[in-house]
This record gives C-alpha cells, structure tokens and sequence, in this order.
C-alpha cells in the first residue's frame, strides 16, 4: 500500500465491488462495464467498460492468475442482461449452424443463467428465460441423439459448479433414455425435460458455497431435505408444468432409499405418475451424481452405479432396468 490516499480508494472500493465467475465475462463480444481484479495486492480495473473479449485475453487472464473478478454492484446487472441476451440470441437460433457447437453455448448460457435465478428464484424474467431457453433445448436435443456424448464430454470439461451442472446431466440422459424408449411424444418429451431440469430448483434456498463441504449444518441438512417442496414453492403457477409433474418433483428423491420404496403407488395405475416416470428421473439424477466429481469425492464408476440402480428397481422394474443398463453401456463406451 503507498499512500493514505490509496488505502481509502481502496476501502471505498472494497466496500463498492462486488465478486463475480470467471466465466461470466465468457461468450460476450465486449464488456458491459470495468471489470476489477487484484493487481499487485490492490483492486484495479483490469478491464475497461467495452474492451473486446477474446479467447486470448482470457487465457491471459488465467495465466496471469487474475480470475477472481469484481465489478460495481450497480454494474452486475449489465453483465447478467449481457449474458441473458446472449442465452435469448442463441435460443433463438438453435438449429442454425454447426449443432454441437450451438448446444454447448446454449447449455453453458443455461447454466450461467441457472445460477442468476438461484440469487434470486422469485425473479419472473430469469424464471421465463430459463424455461423457454430449456424447451427449446429439449426439442433439439431429442433431434439430436448423436451430438448427446460430444456434448457430455463438453460440458463436463467446462467445469461448472456441480449444483449447476448436475440438473442438465441428469436431463440429457434422461432425454436418451427416453429418445431409446420410443414411449413419448414431443409434448411429453418438453414437459419431462422441464420436469428434471428444474427440480432441483430449491436447492437455491442454501448458499452455492456451502455445497463445497461434505459437512452441512444441520439446519442445511433440512433445508437440504426439503429441497423437493421448496422447489415446488418456487415453481407452482410459475411454470408450464401440470399438477402431475410437479408431483414428480415432490417425489423426486423418493427412490434414494430403498425403505422409501415401499412407499410408491402401484405403477400399474393409470392415475397416477409415480411409477416410470418419477423413478426414471430420480434414477437419472442418482447415474448422472455418482459418475461425476464433487469437491469432496471422486466420482464412482459406471459399474458401481447401475450396480445401485439394480438394487433400488431391478425387481419392481426389470425392463426398465435393462433398458438403462443398455442405454449406460452404450453411452459410457464412446467417452
Ligand atoms: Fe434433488
């Protein structure tokens, strides 16, 4: 620190900046306003409002070891709308151009804008960005079964924030499940899609942080629990999605012990949705958990999952089961 006056530039700025990702500067031409960083143990514009983006300047960044990045409070909300415009432009333009290229900006768009509606869930235009961005994704990526394991390895390399990144895994394989079933129609397909993307959506009630830890307080272990009515709250009359879907979301983790298994419906009643399709997404999410990294553990093998899958429905659901057996084994191989 040289002077005075830079102690007080510098509390002053302390108190008016605020963090933001990395990759929140990603996919944009130019930046919507400064961008600070720490230069030398003091807070400096590293980047002036309009400078061009590029893929060079990032890498710069990154070797330069500058990408804890802050912005003026009152500025965080241009670089959301820049980012949001973005995920609009390409949602808008999904089926033109090279198709793998199109959905891994349109995912990582989702994603980046997933975590602006977890800092504020009640926001209607986040909520209604996200849902027509994800239907539209829905349908070209139920077009698109060849692009599903390109796409996988893409994401995963981006190395999203599992919170973020585990309510798309679960759906694209859910939406390959399904495409290999040949059970659904298109409808059915959007609604499913939404069903999964978006059932986690209570988890927004902890702050991100937190799920860096393998120890949770216990206060957020119940918050943790409550997640699937939570995420109703969030979702109900806000969303698309009818009575029965949202049922789903209740009982989305009703799979995740067996002691509660005994607790579902018959599958074979027509009225209600809680056999194939509420085990089909709760099996999902557990496949799509399991086979990644979290901060605190390594991801299981593939083998060690279905091997969990086989214990939670290979007796209620035998067909089921191989279908997923089959669809993992294929899957996996390519990667
Ligand atoms: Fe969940």
């Amino acid at each position: 620190m040289k002077n005075p006056f830079d102690i007080l530039e510098q509390n002053a700025l302390n108190f008016k900046l605020t963090p933001i990702s990395f990759r929140e500067i990603f996919f944009i031409a130019e930046t919507p306003c400064d961008i600070y960083a720490q230069v030398d143990g003091l807070l400096k514009v590293i980047l002036h409002k309009k400078a061009e983006i590029n893929t060079q300047l990032l890498k710069e960044l990154l070797q330069k070891k500058m990408a804890n990045l802050f912005v003026m409070q009152d500025d965080r909300t241009l670089l959301r709308f820049a980012q949001q415009e973005n995920l609009t432009n390409v949602t808008r333009s999904l089926s033109i151009g090279d198709p793998l290229e199109k959905a891994r900006l349109q995912t990582n768009l989702l994603t980046l804008n997933m975590g602006y509606l977890y800092e504020d869930p009640t926001d209607d235009n986040v909520l209604n960005l996200q849902v027509q961005s994800a239907k539209n994704l829905a349908t070209f990526l139920f077009n698109k079964p060849q692009i599903h394991e390109d796409l996988y390895k893409e994401y995963i390399r981006q190395g999203h924030h599992y919170i973020f990144a585990q309510p798309f895994l679960s759906t694209l394989f859910l939406l390959g499940v399904m495409k290999n079933s040949r059970m659904y129609i298109d409808k059915d397909i959007e609604l499913f899609f939404l069903t999964s993307y978006f059932k986690d959506i209570g988890m927004s009630a902890i702050p991100v942080e937190k799920f860096n830890d393998k120890d949770l307080t216990d206060e957020d272990k119940n918050l943790l629990a409550s997640h699937p009515t939570l995420s109703v709250n969030i979702l109900k009359g806000r969303v698309p999605l009818p009575p029965n879907h949202l049922k789903i979301i209740e009982n989305h983790h009703i799979y995740s012990t067996l002691t509660n298994q005994m607790n579902l419906s018959s599958k074979d009643d027509p009225n209600n949705i809680f056999g194939f399709e509420t085990m089909m997404i709760s099996v999902m999410d557990t496949v799509a958990a399991m086979t990644t990294d979290r901060p605190f553990r390594k991801a299981e093998s593939l083998y060690k999952s279905l091997d969990l899958i086989r214990l939670l429905i290979g007796e209620q659901y035998p067909q089921e089961f191989k279908l997923i057996v089959f669809y993992f084994k294929n899957f996996f191989k390519t990667l």
